[in-house]
């Protein structure tokens, strides 16, 4: 990786990483870059740092060299955020720097200490306090936490406008070298980074949506002309469609969504998978896109992207020892702690005897309070009927033309 020059005296370094599970549990098959950020005035700063995964403090060093900047001349360390894939770096940094001052919110204060044992030279901010560079560069802090951990602040160039926003309007998928700024890439490259930023948004900001539409009431308070995030590329031509993007998907998590259906399935024999495609079929009938996920074998982190961005879902499985199907209960019960409220719901399913999965659906969803709007479900013991599938059929129609309403508005 490169370091690049954002505009005059802000640069972007950073390292893609993949061959990763993202927090130890999200594929990255495009890979994710972190992004740290140097300005400078008189003084110099480091604003967000990188992991500590293998070889990558040590890309962050060069990058440093590439720009002909010593270690040394490194006054402050700016943290936003505590998470390690942004300040994993610390430990390597320290070895090599031994006097530079970290500002950071007084929330982080504890996490410095709990996760690499600093404890001196940390100046903490709130929001309205200012740190002065020199040469009529002054960076502003602006708290905004649980974006995505409580100690989140974002800091602003005011000299720039340059807004650095750490995890907020960011993206999984690597960063080419050449390539890192909105205003350099083809279309449907930031078409890419926009996919990429829909599953991430699921994955690690979704259940923080609501602090998420207060940090964006704040970022379309200042006058932004650069957005410099933690992870994916630099809008620096266009950061309204990075905000607007966010601003959709921050309002998907309490719905409506998209005009679409996401249709979750699991079957054991088969009995229940009979019903799938009618299902689909009747949904698709009404002009309703679906994206399917048969699971187990679909993972959870493309589950949430799906049901984050479709207004409706249905769910198809079997009862399975008086409950439900358990990889279903697994993905229900992220989907509910990750707060996606408020879907036109319908579920059905086969059973062997006393059935059970439709008892513990309704447990779920009352226990985590999504809110759900379900339609009269559909169960079948062993294979569905010819009225079942027929029924099946019905209830497509009927929600996909709840999906449409909610979504779209009175579109019947
Ligand atoms: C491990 C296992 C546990 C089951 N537990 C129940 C149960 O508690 N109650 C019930 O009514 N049926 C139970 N069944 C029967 C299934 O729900 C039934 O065979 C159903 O048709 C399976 O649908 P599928 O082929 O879509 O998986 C169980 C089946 C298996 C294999
Ligand atoms: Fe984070
Ligand atoms: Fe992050």
């Amino acid at each position: 990786m490169k370091a690049t020059l954002v505009t005059d005296g802000v640069y972007r370094l950073s390292a893609n990483v993949d061959n990763i599970l993202f927090e130890g549990m999200w594929p990255v098959p495009n890979g994710v870059a972190m992004n740290s950020y140097i300005v400078k005035g008189e003084k110099c700063a480091i604003i967000d740092g990188v992991c500590a995964w293998d070889g990558v403090p040590e890309t962050l060093l060069a990058q440093l060299d590439e720009l002909d900047i010593d270690v040394n001349d490194i006054d402050y360390v700016i943290i936003n955020h505590m998470e390690p894939d942004h300040s994993g770096w610390l430990d390597a940094f320290a070895k090599v720097r031994k006097d530079f001052t970290i500002y950071t919110s007084e929330r982080a204060k504890p996490l410095l200490e709990a996760f690499y044992r600093i404890t001196d030279n940390i100046q903490l901010v709130k929001s309205g306090d200012t740190l002065d560079l020199g040469n009529g560069r002054v960076l502003a802090f602006e708290e905004i936490p649980n974006v995505h951990w409580p100690e989140t602040m974002a800091t602003y160039d005011t000299k720039s406008k340059t807004l650095f926003p750490c995890d907020a309007f960011g993206s999984f998928g690597s960063v080419a070298d050449d390539a890192p700024y909105d205003d350099t890439l083809q279309e449907e490259h930031i078409e890419f980074f926009e996919r990429e930023m829909e599953r991430y948004y699921a994955n690690i900001v979704t259940a923080f949506s609501q602090a998420t539409q207060k940090a964006i009431e704040k970022t379309k308070a200042l006058d932004v002309k650069i957005i410099a995030p933690g992870h994916g590329i630099v809008w620096r031509r266009h950061p309204d469609r990075v905000i607007r993007s966010y601003t959709r998907l921050a309002s998907y998590a309490k719905g409506p969504a998209r005009a679409e259906v996401a249709v979750i399935w699991g079957s054991m024999y088969g009995m229940t998978e009979m019903g799938v495609e009618p299902v689909i079929d009747a949904i698709e009938s009404q002009g309703v896109k679906t994206r399917v996920h048969r699971i187990p074998e679909s993972g959870i982190s493309y589950v949430l992207d799906s049901v984050l961005q479709c207004s409706g879902v249905a769910i198809g499985m079997p009862t399975y020892e008086y409950k439900m199907f358990p990889p279903m209960a697994a993905v229900l019960d992220e989907i509910g702690k990750k707060k996606i409220m408020n879907r036109k719901a319908f579920r059905f399913g086969s059973f062997g005897w006393s059935g059970g999965a439709q008892k513990e659906l309704t447990e779920l969803d009352e226990r985590l309070k999504m809110k759900w709007d379900y339609l009269e479900p559909v169960e079948f013991k062993g294979r569905p009927t010819d009225e079942d599938i027929a029924l099946l059929r019905k209830r497509g129609v009927e929600l996909a033309k709840a999906v449409k309403i909610w979504a779209l508005g009175d579109v019947s």
